[in-house]
């Protein structure tokens, strides 16, 4: 920060809840808003810190954290040097979406509590491109480790309104940056083997990285299209747990296959509200005067709309809640968590959504995470 600059109290307020007092074993996480998702961070320092995230998340503890860093001398006192591989990555990519993996310190290093690596041989570790998350880990001293702030399964935060939905009661304090600008989470990959690999699709595209020196080769370490069922087959439900799930049941279209919801709604049990996440091709199934009141205004990205749908009769046989994240796959990866929450609270019952032409940019990450929150995929 440069002197001038004044720190506002709520950053003071955060920092200090997240110095741990070596008198006390009681640390509380804070959530604070990052240019991805809005992370629960914690003094990557120290397993009492670290261990709060896991209860308040009601996290698995074998899924490891990442660890973010405001610069790099920071980071050079857990990894020195750092490996060559990462050099041009890094100059590239951070402050950023892109998430690396380094060996676990060792002795002669400053040491991460064991909780953040869950027993693995490397760390997770970024620098985030939003001020506030670089001043706030400055203002800390150390790293801080943080898994995306929502509760486990639940569609990552993008709002801090997101976390108080789910984790009021359980954390003391949230940050409120406003809006996530990538809205889907950074890019895993591992330099550390070879052919380097991607290892979670997210906000850089495996494009640009291939044309890194040293990168060209990645290779794609996730699974989620061959997941899928063979021609018009639906993948069977319940296949792994749940991920970036709303309460409602998720069935995706890929390549946007249009869907008669007419038919749909005929073929369904029980609830018939029905929300709509239309992404460039899928008409409107509602009229542009049908505005339902909704926490969304255009500079959420979004508005949803909500009509009738009737049968032949003219009777009323559902309600749609159509949502329209426009064609550009940029603008898709920002509202997604935030429509597949919003039509949650408008208490869809079952959300439709239109999937983007899977491609090695952000797209990649947006499909990744709609396969995982859908019970239903329809290829
Ligand atoms: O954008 C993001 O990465 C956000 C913000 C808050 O920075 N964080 C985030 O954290 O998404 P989380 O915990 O929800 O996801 C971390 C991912 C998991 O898929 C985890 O398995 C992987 O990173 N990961 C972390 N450390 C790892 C390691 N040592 N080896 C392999 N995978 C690792
Ligand atoms: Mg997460």
């Amino acid at each position: 920060l440069p002197p001038t600059t004044s720190i506002p109290s709520s950053l003071t307020l955060a920092a200090t809840a997240l110095t741990t007092s070596t008198a006390s074993s009681f640390t509380t996480p804070v959530a604070f808003p990052t240019e991805t998702v809005y992370g629960l961070g914690a003094d990557a320092t120290s397993s009492a810190a670290v261990k709060g995230i896991y209860a308040a998340k009601g996290r698995p503890s074998d899924n490891p954290l990442i660890v973010h860093v405001c610069d790099l001398s920071m980071l050079q006192s857990y990894c020195n040097p750092l490996p060559d591989i990462y050099q041009e990555l890094i100059a590239n990519f951070w402050p950023g979406p892109l998430t690396i993996l380094l060996p676990v310190p060792t002795s002669g290093q400053k040491l991460l509590a064991p909780e953040v690596t869950a027993g693995l041989q490397t760390f997770g570790v970024r620098m985030p491109d939003s001020a506030l998350a670089r001043t706030l880990i400055k203002l800390v001293g150390k790293p801080l480790a943080a898994p995306s702030a929502n509760a486990s399964t639940r569609p990552s935060p993008t709002k801090a309104v997101h976390v108080l939905e789910d984790l009021e009661g359980r954390i003391e304090l949230i940050l409120d940056g406003g809006d996530c600008a990538v809205g889907v989470e950074s890019t895993v990959v591992d330099g550390l083997c070879d052919p380097p690999v991607v290892l979670r699709p997210g906000g850089v595209g495996i494009e640009e990285i291939r044309r890194v020196k040293g990168w060209e080769g990645v290779v794609k370490g996730y699974k989620d299209k061959s997941e899928v069922g063979e021609g018009d087959r639906p993948r069977a439900p319940g296949m792994k747990y749940k991920h970036y799930s709303p309460r409602a049941r998720v069935v995706l279209f890929e390549g946007h296959k249009t869907v008669e919801v007419g038919e749909e709604i005929k073929g369904q049990e029980g609830g018939k509200k029905v929300g709509i996440i239309r992404t460039g091709r899928w008409e409107s199934l509602v009229g542009e005067e049908e505005r339902v009141d909704s926490d969304e205004g255009e500079e959420g990205g979004f508005t949803v709309r909500q009509g009738a749908v009737r049968d032949k009769e003219g009777k009323e046989v559902a309600t749609v809640l159509d949502v329209d994240l426009g064609q550009d796959v940029k603008g898709v990866a920002h509202g997604l968590f935030a429509a597949l929450r919003e039509l949650d609270r408008l208490e869809a019952d079952v959300i439709f959504v239109e999937g983007v032409s899977d491609g090695d940019d952000i797209a990649a990450a947006v499909m990744n995470r709609l396969r995982k929150a859908a019970s239903e995929i329809r290829v």
